[in-house]
């Protein structure tokens, strides 16, 4: 059975060649920007690119303002900066999800949560996370306080694992109950629509991942959107060393951050953001490859996209019935040229957040054990 796993993905990257878990591809303008950069000189963080790498994000993504940051995790602290999170503070998140999320959290001093996630989304059970509320927090003064370690939980931070929307709109209406403010880790989920509106811009905050794995890439790349004018001047500002606009005066008004992205990675940015729709399609239509050939394999079932969702199906997953399987194929397709790999071991099993308190992670638990990525590039 793993032979024809491995011929059908062979065939279907039509290569026998070494095949990873996810390429980048410049096929577009990447290197004439690149060297209208070099031309220009204005290849460090002043440069028209900037701005339209921003603009492009925000006319793509439907938000009022995007601030572009050097990296992902850089903007998701920044974030959880402006949000007032602090060491004093408690953060919900996902167990389930990458190390970024949580060394964001980790930067602010405040120790994350674990809440479980749903098995159609792998992203964060609204479900799991009234119920944990309900049972350990009390409302003092209008902020929800964790009973057990008197600690205010300021934040939530749920995660569109792989690209796949959360159910967003229950998990805000939760936290505006709680009166804890939501920022989207949508890092994954570029192109990827909940109730047709753009993951990342349904929170307080959400932020975006252009690491070389991803759907895009600028080499390394973040970005913050938000729907708030007023927070999308704060991002911009703090961003930038908080340095205060003035033709020649050199004055800084706060404890600012070097988070500005070079005009050469935005440039980058430009050129991919322009292949955008055919990269989406394109992985769409792998996802329904894969899903087809997956329906005729006994005992593994292909990820599909949530009910009311167009995933940007950023890295494909499968799921085997038995968790010996799993063990067995990562080790076979690795030695046999093809790239794949479990899940993330739980956040909540490595040692620097093993004290932090969760809610049992029943469905984190037993989707670790038998979920497995698949080869997920453009195909060209
Ligand atoms: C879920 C998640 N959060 C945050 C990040 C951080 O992004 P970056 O690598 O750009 O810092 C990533 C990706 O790398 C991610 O997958």
């Amino acid at each position: 059975m793993y032979k024809s796993i491995i011929n059908f993905i062979q065939n279907l990257y039509n290569t026998k060649e070494y095949i990873p878990l996810h390429a980048p591809v410049f096929i577009g303008n990447e290197k004439k920007y690149l060297e209208e950069c070099i031309h220009s000189s204005y290849v460090s963080s002043v440069g028209s690119f900037v701005d339209t790498f921003e603009r492009m994000i925000e006319d793509y993504t439907g938000t009022q303002k995007a601030v572009v940051c050097v990296n992902g995790t850089n903007a998701l602290y920044l974030a959880l900066h402006i949000c007032g999170v602090k060491q004093e503070h408690e953060v919900l998140t996902q167990a389930f999800t990458f190390i970024a999320t949580c060394n964001a959290i980790a930067y602010t001093g405040a120790q994350p949560v674990f809440i479980d996630i749903d098995a159609d989304t792998l992203g964060m059970s609204p479900t799991a996370l009234r119920k944990w509320l309900e049972t350990h927090t009390h409302m003092v003064k209008g902020a929800c306080v964790n009973t057990s370690t008197g600690k205010i939980i300021k934040a939530c931070v749920p995660m569109h694992t792989f690209g796949h929307p959360v159910k967003i709109d229950q998990i805000i209406q939760i936290c505006n109950e709680f009166c804890i403010d939501v920022i989207e880790d949508a890092a994954e989920s570029l192109g990827s629509f909940y109730k047709n509106k753009h993951t990342g811009t349904f929170g307080k905050i959400g932020i975006l991942s252009f690491n070389g794995n991803k759907t895009i890439t600028t080499g390394g790349g973040g970005m913050l959107l938000c729907n708030d004018a007023d927070i999308g001047v704060i991002a911009k500002h703090l961003s930038t060393q908080a340095k205060v606009p003035h033709a020649w005066e050199f004055t800084h008004d706060a404890i600012g951050f070097n988070y500005r992205m070079p005009n050469i990675n935005a440039a980058l940015g430009c050129a991919q953001m322009e292949n955008l729709a055919m990269y989406i399609a394109n992985k769409r239509e792998t996802a329904h490859a894969y899903k087809t050939f997956f329906e005729t394999i006994p005992d593994i079932t292909f990820f599909s996209e949530p009910n009311d969702c167009k995933s940007n199906y950023w890295l494909h997953a499968i799921l085997f019935a038995n968790a010996t399987y799993q063990k067995e194929f990562l080790e076979y397709s690795n030695k046999n040229g093809v790239m794949t790999r479990p899940a993330w071991t739980l956040m909540n099993r490595l040692p620097m957040f093993a004290h932090c308190q969760t809610d049992g992670l029943s469905v984190s638990n037993d989707i670790e054990k038998r979920l497995v990525n698949i080869p997920s590039s453009v195909r060209l």
